[in-house]
């Protein structure tokens, strides 16, 4: 168990690791973020968390990116590495991107508007 003092954290990235991401590197994806964060030396701007499923395993592999509410889809391990550069500089991987967080997700293409309706 860690508990660490996130006082001035700039940013939060959520890696999915449910069953379908983790098919598709995952585990690999997340470790690819860390390693990026550790060599960018951002660790103490950058908070992550591997999560459970996030509801959009055709998008697998998923990264959610923070405060921007960005929602990414098919992370590689070297798109990760990419991901983690881009959002240091502000910048967003644009192929990658499924929604965006303008006061609600908003699709940023018809993918992420594919899906079953919630109730
Ligand atoms: S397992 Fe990642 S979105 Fe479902």
């Amino acid at each position: 168990m860690t508990t660490w003092n996130l006082q001035g954290t700039t940013s939060h990235i959520l890696i999915c690791n449910g069953s379908s991401c983790k098919k598709h590197k995952g585990e690999e994806v997340a470790e690819a973020i860390e390693e990026e964060i550790e060599k960018q030396g951002a660790q103490s701007l950058i908070h992550t968390t591997v999560t459970r499923c996030n509801g959009r395993c055709s998008d697998a592999c998923v990264v959610i990116a923070y405060p921007e509410g960005v929602w990414y889809k098919e992370i590689t391990p070297k798109l990760a590495k990419s991901l983690v550069r881009k959002h240091l500089q502000g910048e967003r991987l644009e192929e990658n991107v499924v929604y965006t967080y303008d006061g609600q997700l908003v699709a940023a293409s018809e993918r992420g508007a594919k899906g079953k309706k919630k109730k």
